[in-house]
């Protein structure tokens, strides 16, 4: 009697991972030393706000991308993860090519999954489990309305559906910008695989998010909390007085 296969089918699980690589140009002479992440933010390094992002999401198995200069300082700053009843796994990225390059290094840690993407710099004041655990498939951004919009992945809307991305625009059409939050399916590897490098070396998220808005795989979600991208001296110095604001409350 011929053998039938049972095909096991695997339950995906959210899978996190926290981007914090890149070369920090905007906080130089501080990142000559130091990874850009590991900076303080009031009494904690950069990378434990987005970790606790994450955590509060309730997701647990993450994995954090660094480059190499600094990669060990990752793991004796945050460990296994077993004091905060998670797992973490780390990966070095050889040289800082963007964002969508880093992520390509996550593809063996995420193994079919769906993931939660988050930029090492990225400061949320506001719980993400509702919203993340929505996710079924294709991608989605979150998006918030700023007053410097020049600065980021600028989103171009109809109705609530994203219809474009552009990455720093000098005319942006809008004031509603991609923040560090992506989530994915599995089929986010094989876009960055046929990406180009753009004019500043690198290969860009945004160019990730515009595949999907032409595959029609695209949602949105708004934050509606505080958030900033503490990658420049301003923004950093904003997130600081937050996070000391928010303590004293
Ligand atoms: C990156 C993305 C940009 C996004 C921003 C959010 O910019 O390229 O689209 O709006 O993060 O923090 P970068 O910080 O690499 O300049």
């Amino acid at each position: 009697m011929a053998k039938t296969r049972v095909k096991k089918i695997k339950a995906k699980i959210m899978k996190g991972i926290i981007l914090a690589g890149g070369r920090g140009t905007r906080l130089l002479p501080l990142t000559k030393i130091t990874n850009k992440h590991l900076l303080p933010i009031f009494d904690r390094a950069m990378i434990d706000y987005p970790l606790q992002t994450l955590l509060s999401a309730g997701i647990t198995n993450i994995l954090i991308v660094s480059g190499r200069e600094h990669a060990g300082d990752f793991i004796e700053y945050l460990g296994s993860g077993k004091d905060r009843d998670a797992t973490f796994t780390y990966k070095v990225q050889d040289a800082a090519g963007g964002i969508a390059q880093a992520l390509l290094l996550a593809e063996d840690f995420v193994d079919g999954d769906n993931m939660t993407v988050i930029l090492g710099d990225n400061i949320f004041g506001e719980n993400f489990k509702k919203k993340i655990t929505k996710f079924k498939k294709g991608a989605t951004v979150f998006l918030k309305e700023v007053a410097d919009p020049e600065r980021f992945g600028v989103a171009t809307l109809k109705g609530n559906k994203v219809v474009k991305i552009v990455e720093k625009p000098k005319k942006p059409e809008s004031n509603m910008v991609t923040t560090g939050v992506y989530q994915y399916d599995n089929s986010v590897f094989d876009i960055i695989r046929k990406l180009k490098p753009s004019d500043r070396g690198e290969l860009e998220q945004t160019d990730v998010n515009n595949a999907f808005i032409k595959k029609g795989l695209m949602n949105a979600e708004m934050v509606d909390e505080f958030w900033s991208d503490a990658g420049t001296f301003d923004s950093l110095a904003r997130t600081v007085n937050w996070v000391i604001e928010r303590r004293n409350k």
